[in-house]
């Protein structure tokens, strides 16, 4: 179709563009959630260390919350903070865990890590910093937790920088791993969607090319049946006005062979309109009660001289049916095939012609059985088609309007060649309603 070829290539970049920019906002969209999800769930999860870091310094605190001095408490209290000391060894963020006198001094501590977070007694001169007590200080290493000891100190709890830095960065690596597994199933979505868009966009585009074409010969084939309609009054004037002249002309004259020939090739011509309007514009059926035996007769009467003529032995055999149809039509496309049948079997040694119904189902199978070539295979698709015809001399309009009038009565038109040699062509029409009910 040139109408798709040329529309295409736009379409598709159009389409490729709307694709990529859709994609890149599905993409940038999922990074920045990826973003966010990793920030959020990094500060949360840091969040909940603190806080398990002030509910251990608040442990530490109420142990030591006694009304003796802080020394001696410490001192007392050694079993509880020697527990205290290995449930924080087993949170491994914990660095440390601290009491600090009023002044600032060390009073008791976790030992380093390394040395098994045993708490006791410091050796070390460490001393707190006291502008900040009761919060949350970062240090280079740490996050320093803060928790007052009355009037008498203070605990304070530290996490290890060092230690949450690989806790966080699997927590991302997870976060990151399943937003990219999502987003991938998204752009595969997205993907598959695109394929099905673009699939219906094409189809949309032959429909609308076919539609376009169909309207152009819907309107081609109307100018056409107006013209053919304007030919025909002043050829039929024509022809009558040539056999007036044959009439004037005196019996033996030369002219006389000029002018029947001319009135033979204006009958054409007139055949030819006339085939062609009722094919361009075909009439409704006006249906009455047809006994097909009595069509079948009538059908032969005519064609009877013709056969003689050609050496064609013409049977009817016709069970008892009838049909409701136009009964001009029928026997108009009956005619057709039947002249067909008589036009393909002039070369042929075997000729034999023969019209025969039957019941067939619900339906009746009027037929038309020759015994001549047959048509080719490959153009039995094709004989249908209006103008198409393999006869010298032929117009291709027969068996067009045979099939819309076969198709307007409700039944169909069958060709097929037969096993023996020879055409069969199948008019299958519904039969009357009472007998189609029996
Ligand atoms: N019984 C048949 N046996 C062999 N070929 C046939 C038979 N009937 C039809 N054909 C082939 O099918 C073609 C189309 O037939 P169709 O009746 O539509 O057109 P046509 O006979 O060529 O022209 P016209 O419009 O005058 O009928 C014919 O040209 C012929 O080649
Ligand atoms: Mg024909």
């Amino acid at each position: 179709m040139p109408g798709v070829a040329t529309e295409a290539p736009p379409l598709r970049r159009q389409y490729l563009v709307a694709v990529a920019v859709f994609a890149l906002l599905l993409v940038a969209s999922f990074v920045l959630f990826a973003h966010l999800l990793v920030e959020q769930f990094s500060r949360s999860y840091l969040e909940d260390v603190l806080l398990s870091g002030r509910a251990h310094a608040e442990e530490l605190a109420r142990q030591l919350g006694d009304d003796a001095p802080l020394y001696t408490v410490v001192e007392k209290r050694q079993e509880a903070l020697s527990r205290i000391s290995a449930t924080l060894a087993r949170q491994d963020v914990i660095q440390t865990a601290q009491v600090f006198d009023e002044r600032g001094k060390l009073v008791w501590s976790t030992t380093t890590r390394t040395e098994g977070l045993i708490g006791g007694f410091p050796d070390a001169n460490a001393e707190l910093v006291l502008t900040a007590p009761d919060r949350v200080v970062e240090t280079g290493t740490t996050y320093e937790i803060r928790v007052p000891l009355r009037d008498v100190g203070s605990v304070v709890v530290s996490v290890s920088k060092e230690a949450l830095a690989p806790r966080i960065a699997l927590l991302r690596r997870r976060l990151l791993l399943h937003t990219a597994v999502a987003g991938g199933l998204s752009l595969a979505v997205l993907a598959a969607a695109v394929a099905f868009i673009w699939h219906l966009v094409q189809r949309n585009a032959r429909l609308a090319a076919r539609r376009r074409i169909d309207e152009e010969l819907a309107a081609l084939g109307s100018l056409a049946a107006n013209l053919a309609h304007e030919i025909r009054n002043p050829l039929n004037a024509l022809s009558l006005n040539l056999e007036l002249l044959e009439e004037a002309l005196t019996e033996g004259s030369t002219d006389e062979g000029i002018v029947s020939l001319a009135r033979a090739e204006v009958g054409r011509l007139s055949r030819l309109v006339n085939d062609f309007l009722v094919y361009a514009r075909p009439s409704p059926p006006r249906r009455e009660r047809c006994e097909v035996g009595e069509l079948l007769g009538e059908v032969a009467a005519l064609l009877r001289g013709s056969c003689e003529k050609a050496g064609v032995a013409l049977t009817v055999t016709a069970e008892p049916l009838t049909i409701e149809a136009d009964r001009g039509q029928i026997g108009q496309i009956l005619v057709n095939l039947a002249l067909n049948a008589l036009q393909a079997m002039e070369a042929w040694p075997k000729r034999q012609l023969e019209l025969r119904a039957a019941r067939c189902g619900q339906q009746v199978a009027v037929e038309v059985l020759d015994s001549g070539p047959g048509i080719p295979p490959d153009k039995l698709p094709h004989v249908r088609e209006a103008f198409f015809s393999l006869r010298k001399g032929g117009t291709g309009l027969g068996l067009a309007i045979a099939d819309r009038i076969a198709q307007a009565h409700g039944g169909s038109l069958v060709l097929e060649n037969r096993e023996g040699g020879g055409l069969a062509a199948r008019l299958l029409l519904p039969a009357a309603p009472e007998e189609a009910a029996a």
